[in-house]
């Protein structure tokens, strides 16, 4: 087996606009690391009846779990570089996913853990008349959006600072959401899938692109993937209802989730 994509790090912690709370960030990203042995092979595990509970962390975790799941250290912006590496088309099919979408041109989507906006900037000419919103609690990856949207010269990509527990938009806003390999590292899962299916409009769909568990040929770290009944279960504990599992990822799950029309 490849060993896994590391998202290590040296601990640290940050707030983010939000004095009072702060998470654990990743300092540095992307190492290849070689597989210490078992590392991968006890996914942490808690009362999967119990939502939110504390634990032990691992060391790639915050000790936080959420349906059993302990939620992953945050990816800091140092891993930009990671972000943007040519790999991506290969190992992601990032065309793919942004053709799946079948977004309308006047859509609003938001990309939840935008990061460098790397999925932001391929969607927004898709929309010629609609708009993304480009939305994480990293301040340092704003600035990267803010930039990267003048030098490419995009009107529709709007950089939005969310909260660690609330992704701050009007309710009934936007048309469908996207998030690429960043719902398994929210410090506060229950409340961001309570503000955005808040933040849906009725039918609006969820996007949800992770790294396979199941697979144990995904070379990325246990705590940065999901299998896909864990997503189910913690999105469907939201009031989301999951529409399609789709397997033509090479890596990543791709699953839609809708806000039901009638609640
Ligand atoms: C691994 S990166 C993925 C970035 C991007 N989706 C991509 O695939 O290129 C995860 C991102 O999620 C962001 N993030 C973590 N918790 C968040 C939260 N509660 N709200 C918004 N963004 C968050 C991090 O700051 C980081 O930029």
């Amino acid at each position: 087996m490849r060993p896994p994509i590391g998202l290590d790090f040296n601990g640290g912690s940050a707030t983010f606009g939000q004095p009072m709370k702060s998470i654990p960030i990743t300092l540095s990203l992307l190492l290849l690391l070689p597989v210490l042995h078992g590392e991968d092979e006890h996914p942490a595990v808690a009362d999967k009846n119990a939502p939110s509970t504390q634990g032990q962390a691992s060391p790639d975790g915050i000790g936080k779990f959420f349906h059993g799941r302990e939620i992953a250290k945050v990816m800091g912006h140092p891993a930009i570089g990671w972000l943007e590496r040519d790999e991506r088309e290969r190992e992601e099919a990032p065309t793919r996913v942004i053709e799946a979408l079948a977004l309308a041109p006047n859509a609003v989507i938001a990309d939840i853990g935008a990061g460098s906006g790397y999925y932001s900037f391929r969607i927004a000419p898709k929309i010629p008349f609609g708009k993304v919103i480009a939305i994480d609690i990293q301040p340092e990856m704003l600035e990267y959006l803010e930039k990267k949207s003048a030098e490419l010269k995009l009107t529709n990509v709007s950089p939005h600072l969310g909260a660690i527990d609330d992704i701050k938009l009007a309710a009934e806003s936007i048309d469908a959401a996207l998030m690429v390999d960043a719902y398994h590292e929210f410090s506060h899962p229950a409340e961001m899938l309570a503000s955005l299916v808040k933040a849906l409009k009725p039918g609006g769909k969820v996007f949800l692109v992770e790294y396979r568990a199941e697979d144990p040929e995904v070379p990325i770290k246990r705590l940065h993937k999901m299998t896909a009944a864990q997503a189910k279960l913690e999105l469907e504990s939201a009031g989301l209802r999951l529409s399609a599992n789709q397997t033509w990822l090479p890596w990543q799950h791709f699953m839609i989730f809708e806000k039901p029309i009638q609640p």
